[in-house]
């Protein structure tokens, strides 16, 4: 029996501020996205906004439905409509800040698990690593220098 060892890299700034400017300012997007979720039934919010090598920022919340499962998070409501408008384009970093109405979140809230495997999509096709910042509602912020930090033993097409 072999046993493998998995490192991830995870960096933490101690608040937004402490952002260097142009990752402040994806952070705010966020932030201003998520003020626009639609999420009556969960009360918890997610703002995503990415920068493209296009320079285009987008952005994206979470929609949530009736039918619980027919909603969709933040970071693929994002991923998505960059993927459809802009196909060529690069996702050069993601940024995320997350929290629910009723409670206070000062601690780094990751995506989810679905998430990560739609944002792992991305990074393959496009061949370069995406830049993921994410927060709560307030302080820290945790960076990650690609997504498979966040998602090791990835499953993608190579296994099809
Ligand atoms: N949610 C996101 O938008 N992104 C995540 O990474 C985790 C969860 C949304 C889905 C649902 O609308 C609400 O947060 C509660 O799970």
């Amino acid at each position: 029996m072999k046993k493998i060892k998995i490192k991830s890299t995870i960096f933490v700034y101690e608040n937004m501020e402490a952002l260097p400017e142009q990752d402040f300012i994806l952070m705010q997007k966020a932030i201003e996205a998520r003020s626009n979720a639609y999420a009556p039934y969960s009360n918890f919010q997610v703002g995503a906004a990415l920068l493209l090598g296009n320079g285009e920022i987008i952005t994206g919340n979470n929609q949530e439905n009736a039918s619980y499962p027919s909603g969709l998070c933040a970071e693929r409501t994002a991923i998505y409509y960059a993927g459809a408008q802009f196909p060529k384009a690069k996702i050069m970093k993601m940024a995320l800040s997350a929290g629910s109405k009723n409670k206070e979140s000062n601690d780094p809230i990751p995506p989810c698990g679905a998430c990560r495997q739609a944002i792992a999509e991305y990074e393959i096709k496009q061949k370069s690593p995406i830049e993921i910042y994410f927060m709560g509602k307030t302080g820290k912020v945790a960076k990650s220098n690609s997504l498979t930090n966040l998602l090791p033993l990835v499953f993608d097409k190579s296994m099809l």
